[in-house]
């Protein structure tokens, strides 16, 4: 969604405010723009459409000069993607500029009172009323010189105007009259403080700035930070104190970077060795033949004590709580319900005293979930979160977590993450069920299993040519189904959604068995069916299903275990896979069904990273 950044120091201001833009873009946005403080001046550039298209073209032929500057990529809420609407807005005198990602809920009431006012108004946004709104406050303290404590005009002005807004906001704001000063704020809309040397930066997103420091403090709700060239001061608007921690950050630009890939969506693809291996790393005591994790914050007893889990998380990440219900159900025998954030939130869910909420999330921002893990908090539960970005809101505000530690993802549709949280999942299943009747050696077996997880999906992304091919074959299928049952049913609808976002072709993902209640009526030879049927458990019953299928003449791509030659008489086409745990095979499954949905995406010249309509870090409700 909207990303933020601004920069205060001694060099040119543009092109760091441009670079950061350009980091941000992998949100998804669909506008951009800068504000820049010159000679006194506030000037504005800004411009509908992709950053190189439009923003950079405009900046190109009109640039602006100045060491202080604000810029924002737009994701639209309140108003069409169009030139007027992008921000920076000003407010009435045109002296102050602000940048805002959220929502403001009372911006009509606020724009109905200034247009009594006289104020005129140039765009259909909440942000551009925001921007009047510290222009009126910015004129009362400005006239009261400083009176208050000498504090600075503008971020009196912000805190007055903020306290008369209902909604979310991470906003940057500069004026003309504040010379080297930039404001920043946040309520329910991430904001960081970037800390160089003679320079400091604001950014919604570390990405827009790991490449200028890896000092950053990460602002808390209702924090107001007023920040110079050579220092940033933060009050709280509900405390008046802030606590404010300096954080390192724990990647580099070139983990942000695209490197010798075609898209950061393959690149990712590809980490997913590495991000198992550092989501394990550490967290495997075979001796205990258990796993070890270090900030979930609840005592041996506490955890043994949880009678019920509650799984609350949005789109993919909702596919893997579905994985870790039945991980949890079956290794450590507790009860799991997995929500849809969302819901959890506004149906009066029952929960019991004993109830842990767990929350998944890559960006630690999705507003659905961080609202559903408040929800369980507000109701006295504990909430524990696994996160992959260090430092985000849900990390901060959960009692307990563990991260993912898979690094920067920056393609819109999650890949690694994913893995990454199953990896999580299965670990925290086996740490839970050895506190109950899980047996040391079934332990041990899926603890070496996911140790071999790695080198598994090595040997599957050798396969990637192949899978090209397959998935060239159907790239002009306008609707699939992807099924599967027992632990690869959530599979088939990760499968389903990965293919639909970035290929914008119809997808469904269902459970095998749950076809002929209905769906299978939609089968035809037209229609192809992905199939996830590795030999587990389910085999017998998913191939009976299979056949339904076959028989209604639907085109069917197998995933199978290696050394299945039954498969390839009634498949068109079969991708192998290694030779798994039942448990572990959602993993595995997930590496084919998200290179063949790139390879479908590729082929019809999609635009892989940046999928339309969708944004990376989901931050309204
Ligand atoms: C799909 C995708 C989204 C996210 C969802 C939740 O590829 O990326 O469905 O999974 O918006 O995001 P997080 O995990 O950041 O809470």
């Amino acid at each position: 969604m909207c990303g933020i950044i601004g920069f205060v120091g001694k060099k040119s201001a543009a092109p760091i405010l441009l670079e950061g833009l350009r980091r941000l873009e992998y949100r998804g946005y669909d506008s951009a723009g800068v504000a820049l403080l010159d000679e006194g001046s506030v000037l504005i550039r800004k411009k509908k459409g992709k950053i190189d298209e439009g923003l950079a073209r405009l900046l190109k032929s009109e640039p602006v000069a100045g060491n202080l500057g604000i810029g924002h990529t737009r994701w639209a809420t309140h108003g069409v993607p169009s030139d007027k609407n992008s921000h920076p807005h000003l407010d009435q005198s045109g002296k102050i500029a602000v940048v805002h990602n959220g929502v403001i809920e009372n911006y009509d009431a606020l724009k109905q009172r200034l247009l009594k006012a006289g104020h005129t108004f140039k765009s259909d946004t909440d942000t551009e009323v925001l921007a009047h709104l510290i222009g009126v406050h910015y004129e009362k303290r400005h006239g009261q010189n400083g009176k208050n404590g000498g504090e600075n005009p503008l971020t009196q002005a912000v805190c007055d105007a903020l306290r008369e807004v209902i909604g979310t906001y991470g906003l940057a704001v500069i004026c003309a009259g504040q010379p080297g000063t930039i404001v920043g704020a946040r309520r329910g809309s991430p904001l960081i403080i970037g800390i160089g040397t003679g320079e400091n930066f604001l950014a919604s997103d570390a990405n827009a700035i790991v490449a200028h420091t890896k000092k950053v403090v990460y602002l808390s709700d209702y924090d107001v930070a007023t920040v110079t060239s050579d220092r940033f001061d933060v009050l709280n608007l509900g405390t008046d104190t802030a606590t404010v921690q300096i954080s390192n950050l724990e990647f580099s630009q070139e983990d942000a970077a695209r490197g010798r890939h075609a898209h950061f969506m393959l690149k990712e693809i590809y980490e997913q060795p590495r991000a198992i291996e550092n989501a394990l790393r550490g967290r495997v005591d075979a001796e205990g033949a258990t796993a070890k994790f270090g900030g979930l914050n609840m005592s041996v007893s506490e955890m043994r004590s949880i009678d019920r889990i509650v799984i609350a998380a949005s789109g993919t990440s909702w596919h893997a709580a579905l994985v870790g219900e039945y991980l949890i159900e079956e290794l450590a025998q507790i009860p799991v319900e997995v929500e849809f954030a969302h819901e959890f939130c506004y149906r009066n869910c029952p929960l019991e005293k004993n109830t842990v909420l767990l929350v998944l999330s890559q960006s630690g921002e999705t507003a659905d979930t961080l609202a559903a893990l408040r929800e369980a908090k507000r109701r006295g539960h504990r909430a524990l979160a696994i996160v992959n970005v260090v430092g985000s809101t849900i990390a901060r505000e959960s009692d307990g977590g563990i991260y993912m530690h898979a690094g920067p993802e920056i393609g819109v549709a999650s890949t690694k993450a994913f893995v990454s949280t199953l990896a999580v999942l299965s670990l925290l299943a086996v740490h839970l069920g050895r506190m109950r009747n899980l047996p040391a050696r079934r332990a041990l077996e899926i603890l070496h299993a996911l140790e071999a997880v790695p080198k598994q999906i090595e040997s599957l992304l050798t396969q990637n040519n192949s899978l090209k091919k397959i998935a060239k074959k159907y790239a002009k299928a306008e609707d699939f189904f992807f099924l599967g049952r027992g632990y690869t049913f959530p599979i088939a609808l990760e499968g389903a959604l990965k293919l639909k976002e970035i290929s914008y072709i119809h997808a469904e993902g269902y459970s095998a068995a749950e076809m002929k209640h209905g769906p299978i009526a939609l089968i035809d030879k037209n229609t192809p069916t992905v199939f996830l049927v590795p030999q587990d458990s389910m085999y017998d019953k998913t191939m009976a299903n299979l056949a339904m299928i076959r028989a209604r003449q639907g085109p069917i791509i197998a995933l199978a275990t290696e050394g299945d030659q039954a498969i390839k008489k009634v498949a068109n086409d079969v991708i192998y896979l290694p030779k798994a745990l039942e448990p572990i095979y959602p993993i595995i499954a997930t590496v084919p069904l998200q290179l063949f949905a790139y390879h479908i995406a590729a082929a019809r010249g999609c635009d892989v990273d940046k999928p339309r309509n969708l944004a990376k870090s989901v931050t309204v409700e």
